[in-house]
């Protein structure tokens, strides 16, 4: 799977992918990435990225035409996929990363300031939200989507990491876990873990999922 972003802050984007599993997935090219600094397509002297809204308000917004450069610089795969940063986007999750698992590559561009000129979007497949907050810039829902779609990637989880038990599989949370030791400041692991009886536990971690999912997030259950 290969990731181009483009940022105004590319070593923002490097940095957390040198890390854990996505930086041992990077060094073993499981996955490729690639940031474009959108300052290098910036217009004029001042490579000018931003400029003033048509029709007034506050702040800046990204151009259309450093945007556009920056994207026709990137060679293509058959298989892509461009995505673009907005808190006005679709809300990304675990399904739209399942989705977009067997591309060859995602290209993702950061926005920045108050946002970026409508007319970027006729070259964009996605427009994508991290959540319902607003951040400074994009980079962190493009770390999201780097980070959460590389775990899908065939070869990047080792086999004690595995897919199998996670939450949001079927609608519903993980289970709560514990380790070693039973007991910390007379908080105790429950008996039934520590109990040995298989099919207790399974049933016993279904239950506690499902309440979990309950109380956290009663818009999963259906
Ligand atoms: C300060 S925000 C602009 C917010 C914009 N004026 C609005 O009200 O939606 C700057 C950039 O950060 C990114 N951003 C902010 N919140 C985001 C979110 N929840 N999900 C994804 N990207 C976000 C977007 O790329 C956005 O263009």
């Amino acid at each position: 799977m290969q990731f181009d972003v483009i940022t105004l802050f590319p070593d923002f984007i490097k940095s957390y992918c040198q890390f854990g599993i996505i930086g041992r997935a990077y060094k073993e090219e499981k996955i490729k990435l690639n940031t474009v600094d959108l300052r290098q397509f910036g217009l004029g002297k001042h490579k000018q990225v931003d400029d003033l809204s048509y029709g007034g308000g506050v702040g800046l917004i990204l151009m259309v035409e450093p945007l556009f450069n920056a994207l026709k610089k990137i060679p293509k795969k058959e298989k892509s996929k461009i995505l673009i940063t907005s808190a006005s986007g679709k809300k990304w999750d675990q399904d739209f990363a399942n989705k977009l698992k067997n591309e060859e590559q995602i290209i993702i561009i950061c926005g920045r300031y108050e946002g970026y000129d409508e007319r970027v979007l006729n070259i964009i497949d996605h427009e994508i939200c991290l959540g319902d907050f607003i951040l400074t810039g994009g980079e962190l829902c493009a770390l999201a989507v780097i980070d959460s779609v590389s775990r899908l990637v065939q070869g990047v989880l080792r086999k004690e990491e595995t897919l199998e038990e996670e939450s949001f599989k079927g609608g519903c949370l993980e289970y709560p876990q514990y380790t070693r030791p039973n007991e910390f400041n007379s908080w105790k692991v429950p008996d039934i873990l520590l109990s040995g009886h298989h099919a207790e536990i399974k049933k016993w971690r279904e239950e506690q999922a499902k309440e979990k999912t309950r109380k956290n997030r009663p818009d999963l259950v259906k």
